[in-house]
């Protein structure tokens, strides 16, 4: 069953570019977005949302994190992205104009399920995004955009992570067109971006043997810190969250413009900081501020292994190690940039000998409380 791999995470993993690509298939014509199961909705009802509440847990909860800023930006509509079970144990406000977005993988996560329940009762009109032919969640949701990775059967969350994050973009997308947020042009430049994400994902796959080589190196190491901005900052989170579950190493993402109010008191001599850099062409105003990050944290002794775009000159005097990552626009950027996160999490769990499908106390699909 895992064909060849060692794992069915390796396989999973190396499987991100025809996940991403199955669950943009029959979503795009002719250089147009037209989610066909959104279509249920009716443009003008899509046209008068006013709210959007995305609720998930754990890494389809980063999913939606990382869309927020995709969906603002192209539609113009507010997103919260909220925990499934901090969501429906406090009164939230729910309007008939609110559209909630719920992201599960198995379909079957109980928080999450009560949470969309809980939203239909309130009036919300609902959408899943789920990878589970028939889950449960889908049945109890208005519409589902079902992702199409194909099984996932280790625990962590790698290639539905990426899918789900495809669908909300092509939630994102359809949504701009409907309400005419982006125009033609803008529409047709964001679709090709997202077009040419599989073969991306592809390319970075191939940093593999050198992100294998730097986990061995680091068997001992008691704790990691991921520092990202923007959209990076919930790939950050999705770093730290992929190691603590597969290495049982302590890990917590930052926001990179954070670190001056408090975290960069951790920083010791040899503290490993993985620092997700913004596209120096793509995000000029905030290149600068995460090298700056890198330097003040550099000078306390921080080791740093810096993702950052092929040619980015800028970080390669203050980084430990750099591992790149393909031109992208910077909305595209965390489907690169979380793949060399979950390498890294996969091989040094496999070089303390540890389970790499099967972590430590953890189940596939949390359908309790
Ligand atoms: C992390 C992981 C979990 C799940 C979470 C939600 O690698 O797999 O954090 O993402 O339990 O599960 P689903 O998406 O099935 O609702």
């Amino acid at each position: 069953e895992k064909g060849g791999w060692s794992s069915f995470m390796a396989k999973e993993v190396s499987e991100q570019p025809d996940a991403i690509a199955n669950t943009l298939r029959g979503r795009i014509t002719d250089g147009h977005v037209v989610v066909p199961e959104l279509t249920e909705f009716g443009d003008d009802v899509l046209a008068g949302i006013r709210r959007i509440v995305i609720i998930a847990c754990g890494t389809a909860a980063y999913a939606g994190q990382t869309a927020k800023y995709a969906i603002e930006k192209w539609a113009g509509v507010p997103v919260d992205v909220e925990l499934s079970h901090e969501f429906r144990y406090r009164d939230p406000v729910i309007t008939d104009d609110t559209l909630v977005v719920s992201i599960s993988q198995s379909g079957e996560t109980m928080d999450t399920l009560m949470a969309v329940k809980y939203a239909r009762e309130a009036g919300a009109k609902t959408i899943s995004i789920c990878n589970t032919q028939g889950a449960t969640i889908p049945r109890e949701s208005d519409a589902v955009i079902y992702t199409h990775a194909g099984p996932e059967v280790a625990v962590a969350s790698t290639k539905a992570f990426v899918s789900q994050i495809a669908a909300l973009y092509l939630f994102a997308l359809h949504l701009a067109r409907v309400r005419g947020s982006l125009t033609e042009a803008e529409l047709a430049v964001q679709t090709a971006e997202l077009q040419a994400i599989p073969d991306k994902v592809a390319t970075t796959l191939l940093e593999a043997d050198s992100i294998r080589q730097l986990a061995q190196w680091m068997t001992d190491t008691r704790a990691v810190l991921f520092l990202g901005r923007h959209v990076g900052f919930p790939i950050a989170m999705e770093g730290a969250l992929k190691l603590k579950e597969l290495a049982y190493i302590h890990a917590e993402g930052f926001a990179a413009g954070e670190l001056k109010h408090g975290p960069i008191a951790l920083i010791e001599p040899g503290q490993p900081v993985f620092v997700i850099v913004p596209s120096p062409r793509g995000s000029a105003h905030l290149h600068p501020k995460v090298v700056s990050n890198i330097q003040e944290i550099r000078a306390r002794g921080a080791r740093i292994i810096a993702i950052a775009e092929i040619g980015d000159a800028a970080v390669l005097p203050f980084a430990d190690t750099v591992i790149h990552i393909p031109l992208a626009a910077p909305l595209f950027e965390p489907f690169l940039a979380v793949v060399p996160l979950q390498i890294f999490a996969m091989e040094l769990s496999i070089a303390k000998g540890l389970d790499v499908d099967q972590p430590r106390n953890l189940a596939k699909s949390v359908t309790v409380e």
